[in-house]
């Protein structure tokens, strides 16, 4: 039985990697069956900065439908785009007057962000008041964030609390679900970095939408050591004990025997066969990807997503207006 909600909001920004796959999305797909699960593209906090039109709007799509094809389910989750519901926004105005501007002026990414770019936009202050919107219309129990997001999961928390001390009982109250650390996978060049969306030296990096010679040439060309033996030593062997673990994860079998199945066989020979299992496993992604990113299927879950989140931030708008007197 289901009787807790999760809601996640994918910031469509940066390209989707094999790290994000194993660390991040896999353990979503995992949730899907344990909670009632939202999960939406938060386009309406990309524009925080400026986005180009066109390619906001390609890849809005191409993520959703790559989320979908790494396995989460339309079946299980409530998938929308957050700017099919109007009524976020205008939550989101009406929370924003019941929150102090120091409060939402301490969040520590406002802070570091707003330094960095002299002409930022007012968007970029109220971006964690959004997140609340997002957040409160759907009383969700859990919000699965990385540690960088806790601090504005908790600023929804304190907006909620203080809502239903003022007006009454209006928000449930949620808790940030910090995503385990997952494991890290690392860039394939340097491999004491973490593998990463931004890097400029896409060499180390397998995109999601990497071709199979792309992704078999970035592992046959990894970065090892002159040691010389398959085996897991985070420490002298970084390059190996990330590829140990990555072929860990997708073949699902443990790092012990996968030293054993290459006790004395040469990298070459294991590269291949990362390679092989790697370019299978994202082919195969994208065989699913492919099928549905231009789909009338996708086009469905996405309406009958938005129709179903709008629905519910119908009502959770008009009860806040009561609350608050219009
Ligand atoms: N701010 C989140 C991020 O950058 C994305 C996000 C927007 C979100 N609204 C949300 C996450 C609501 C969880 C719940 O990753």
């Amino acid at each position: 039985m289901k009787d807790k909600k999760i809601i996640t909001g994918l910031k469509p920004t940066g390209d989707l990697t094999l790290g994000n796959y194993i660390g991040a999305i896999k353990q979503m797909v995992d949730m899907q069956d344990k909670y009632e699960s939202y999960l939406f593209i938060a386009d309406l906090h990309a524009l925080t900065v400026y986005q180009d039109p066109q390619e906001l709007k390609t890849r809005i799509r191409k993520f959703i439908a790559m989320y979908i094809a790494c396995g989460i389910d339309p079946s299980k989750n409530i998938i929308y785009i957050q700017s099919k519901n109007e009524y976020i926004p205008a939550i989101s105005y009406l929370l924003e007057c019941s929150t102090p501007y120091g409060e939402a002026s301490r969040m520590i990414q406002f802070k570091e962000k707003s330094k960095e770019n002299a002409s930022f936009s007012v968007g970029l202050l109220t971006y964690p008041i959004l997140m609340a919107a997002d957040i409160l219309y759907c009383d969700c129990d859990y919000v699965p964030v990385g540690i960088d997001q806790k601090q504005h999961v908790e600023l929804a928390r304190n907006i909620a609390q203080r809502f239903n001390n003022k007006y009454g009982y209006t928000f449930n109250l949620p808790k940030p679900l910090l995503s385990k650390e997952g494991m890290k996978i690392y860039d394939l060049k340097n491999p004491l970095k973490k593998m990463s969306k931004s890097e400029e030296n896409p060499v180390g990096v397998i995109s999601l939408f990497d071709s199979v010679d792309d992704i078999v040439s970035k592992i046959m060309s990894s970065t090892t050591d002159s040691i010389g033996t398959v085996k897991y030593d985070q420490k002298n062997q970084p390059g190996i004990s990330n590829l140990l673990n990555i072929t860990s994860v997708l073949t699902n079998t443990d790092i012990d025997s996968l030293e054993k199945q290459f006790a004395n066989k040469g990298y070459s020979e294991f590269k291949k066969y990362v390679a092989e299992v790697v370019s299978k496993h994202i082919e195969a992604i994208q065989n699913k990807y492919y099928e549905i990113v231009n789909s009338d299927y996708l086009d469905e879950v996405l309406s009958q997503g938005a129709e179903l989140s709008k629905k519910i931030a119908k009502e959770k708008y008009e009860l806040i207006k009561e609350r608050m007197g219009l």
